[in-house]
């Protein structure tokens, strides 16, 4: 009988195979078009769980994009990991600025992936990373041990907002009974220095219109008297930060949690070169928040972005032209304790309270969700440690992400079950941005350390 990691070595290739067959279904679950695409990869899935040896394999109909659901239960006394990721992805758009086809997966080496990098949107974020658990599954199937049940909950809904999952979580709570959450949808800090996300940003999400004249008008003939919404837009959003980039909204900030002094000097000792980040973004200097660190910025601190902006007349040339209305949409990124409810309306109100009578504005809030902490005091995460020990050599370093899950708090509010964020990106695989890509090193890497996990958690639990 082979070892599961003979069995993982033994079948690398057709591993990478199949992810491009998941990885050419355009499962783009913002956009409409998709919607056919994102059933497909839907029941690509379950074919995959129910041949790996899942059992009721199921796609369960939402409001929205399906719920694959999978279960191999081998005794009851062994405890429950409960697999979360997503299979749809984000639109690849804008398409001209990748180099091979979004769609089309192929493998190039990168200075940081000299073993090659699958190509794709969504390899990264996250069909690489769901595949490694599904293979990682049909490996210790293969082998016959499976030492912990284990549930599958793939959804696809996450890259918009995971709307759906709220009452899915609250209609199916014997379903999902489980011990422990087990997510591959995060980073590590490099091949060489694994690390553990333990928190995660959450997120509100608003879109504003603001709206002048009636019509377009031209900008010599009424330009100077009639209130420019593009004009009175952009210095709106301007004033939205003070000159030491801290956000103005009133009470942003009230409900964050101060971080000790004592927890921020243990979180700066992270590895982190601000060099190479600069040069890896082509930039002669970051831009934040005084009085905290990029690591610190990109963690335990709100921030306030645009997203997206547009009004008026973007074609080729110039047209002159006063533009009836603008539009933007904006994110919060949020930390403990800030509610995104709460955020929502502060911004709501501030955006009324400083508009100018001469236009008008509307405040959309599109998702939002809660920011998470994770405990490392828990077998769930020390299950974690061991195992990245195991394949990396050294301890995992416990750190928060900056990016935004909404269902993992949602899952302890729910299920009352905590998530362990055991994710095998980098953060310069471009996920959400053209060339997106998945290392094979992290891939192989992810799937090598899953039946460890499952090992050790089992060991720890008896
Ligand atoms: N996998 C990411 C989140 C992530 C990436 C967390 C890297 C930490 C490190 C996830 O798919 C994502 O993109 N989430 C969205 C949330 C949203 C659409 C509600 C985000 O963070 O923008
Ligand atoms: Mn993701
Ligand atoms: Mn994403």
């Amino acid at each position: 009988m082979k070892t599961v990691q003979e069995y993982l070595q033994n079948n690398k290739e057709r591993f990478v195979s199949e992810l491009f067959d998941f990885l050419r279904i355009p499962s783009v679950s913002a956009n409409p078009d998709n919607d056919a695409d994102v059933a497909s990869a839907a029941s690509f899935v379950a074919e995959k769980l129910k041949s790996a040896g899942a059992d009721n394999v199921e796609v369960i109909p939402t409001k929205g994009h399906p719920v694959v659901f999978g279960e191999k239960m081998v005794d009851p006394s062994l405890p429950t990991i409960m697999v979360y990721g997503h299979y749809d992805v984000q639109p690849a758009d804008p398409l001209n600025l990748w180099d091979s086809p979004p769609f089309e997966p192929v493998i190039r080496q990168t200075d940081i992936h000299p073993e090659g990098a699958v190509f794709a949107r969504g390899s990264c974020d996250d069909k690489g990373q769901v595949y490694m658990h599904i293979k990682a599954f049909e490996a210790m199937m293969a082998c016959g041990e499976l030492p912990c049940n284990v549930k599958f909950m793939i959804e696809g809904e996450e890259e918009v907002g995971s709307a759906n999952l709220s009452s899915f979580l609250e209609n199916n709570k014997s379903k999902l009974s489980a011990d422990v959450i087990l997510i591959s949808d995060t980073s590590l800090i490099a091949n060489d220095i694994p690390s553990i996300t333990v928190g995660l940003r959450g997120l509100s999400y608003v879109e504003v219109a603001v709206v002048g004249p009636n019509r377009d008008l031209h900008s010599g003939v009424y330009g100077g008297a009639v209130g420019n919404p593009i004009n009175i837009l952009t210095k709106m959003i301007a004033s939205m930060h003070d000159d030491n980039n801290h956000v103005t909204i009133p009470g942003f900030y009230e409900a964050v949690l101060p971080v000790s002094l004592e927890d921020r000097q243990k979180m700066n000792e992270a590895p982190f070169s601000l060099e190479d980040y600069q040069a890896d973004l082509k930039i002669d200097s970051v831009h934040g928040e005084a009085g905290y660190t990029v690591l610190e910025r990109t963690s335990i601190r709100p921030t306030l972005d645009v997203n997206g902006i547009w009004g008026g007349y973007i074609g080729e040339g110039a047209k002159t032209v006063l533009p009836s209305k603008a539009f933007a949409k904006i994110s919060m990124r949020l930390v403990p304790n800030q509610d995104p409810d709460t955020i929502t309306e502060l911004f709501k109100n501030y955006f009324e309270s400083i508009a100018p009578p001469a236009v008008k504005v509307t405040v959309t809030p599109h998702h939002g969700g809660h920011p998470v902490v994770t405990p490392t005091d828990t077998p769930e995460y020390k299950a974690a440690q061991l195992a990245m020990n195991h394949t990396f050599g050294k301890d995992p370093i416990p750190q928060r992400g900056g990016g935004s899950i909404p269902i993992v708090a949602l899952f302890e509010k729910e299920l009352g079950i905590k998530s362990v964020l055991m994710g095998f990106g980098l953060d310069s695989d471009d996920i959400h941005s053209p060339n997106e890509h998945y290392g094979l090193f992290n891939y192989m890497k992810g799937m090598e350390t899953i039946p460890y996990y499952f090992k050790y958690y089992a060991e720890l639990k008896k």
